[in-house]
């Protein structure tokens, strides 16, 4: 007989310092959970401002990119890597938009975060930069392959 391995899209979610400081882990994994994604991969990680520069490296001339590296690096971080159909632009979606004024009540950032600098979540915003992420931050045997049991129930 033959078995078609089949492994759906993977995105690196991280709980920012602010988001970790006031609680918030288990609401937000459970956004994911509910959903039907997968948990792959965790960690709680206290991040240099060297490695913080690198993961957002895309926005060294933004004038907010200092500021923005010494938040990320300020304390602790959960970085995730979640796993299932469409979970790169749907987790962005359960994120909600960067500014928190202008996420939608029913997102993460909308329910539970007020100003752009504290916006409690990142997401991969793309498939390419995805993959950047979690290599980035997850050695290739930390992250998880599994059959979970819900699974035939989600697809
Ligand atoms: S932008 O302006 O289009 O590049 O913004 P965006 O791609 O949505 O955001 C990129 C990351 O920068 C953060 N950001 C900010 N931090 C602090 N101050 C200001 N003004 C600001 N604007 C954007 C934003 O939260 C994104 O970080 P992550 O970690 O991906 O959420």
């Amino acid at each position: 007989c033959t078995f078609t391995f089949f492994q759906f899209e993977r995105t690196f979610i991280a709980i920012k310092p602010d988001g970790v400081q006031r609680g918030l882990i288990s609401e937000i994994m459970s956004r994911f959970e509910r959903k039907g994604f997968k948990l792959v991969a965790v960690k709680l990680v206290v991040p240099s401002k060297d490695f913080a520069q690198k993961h957002y490296h895309d926005l060294k001339e933004r004038p907010f990119f200092n500021g923005l590296c010494d938040f990320l690096s300020s304390g602790p971080v959960l970085a995730m890597v979640w796993e299932g159909e469409g979970v790169i632009k749907y987790g962005r979606k359960l994120i909600g938009a960067t500014d928190p004024q202008k996420s939608e009540p029913g997102t993460i950032r909308g329910d539970l975060a007020v100003v752009v600098g504290r916006n409690i979540i990142h997401g991969s915003d793309g498939p390419e930069t995805a993959k950047d992420e979690i290599n980035l931050w997850f050695k290739p045997e930390e992250l998880v392959s599994y059959q979970s049991n819900s699974e035939k129930w989600v697809y």
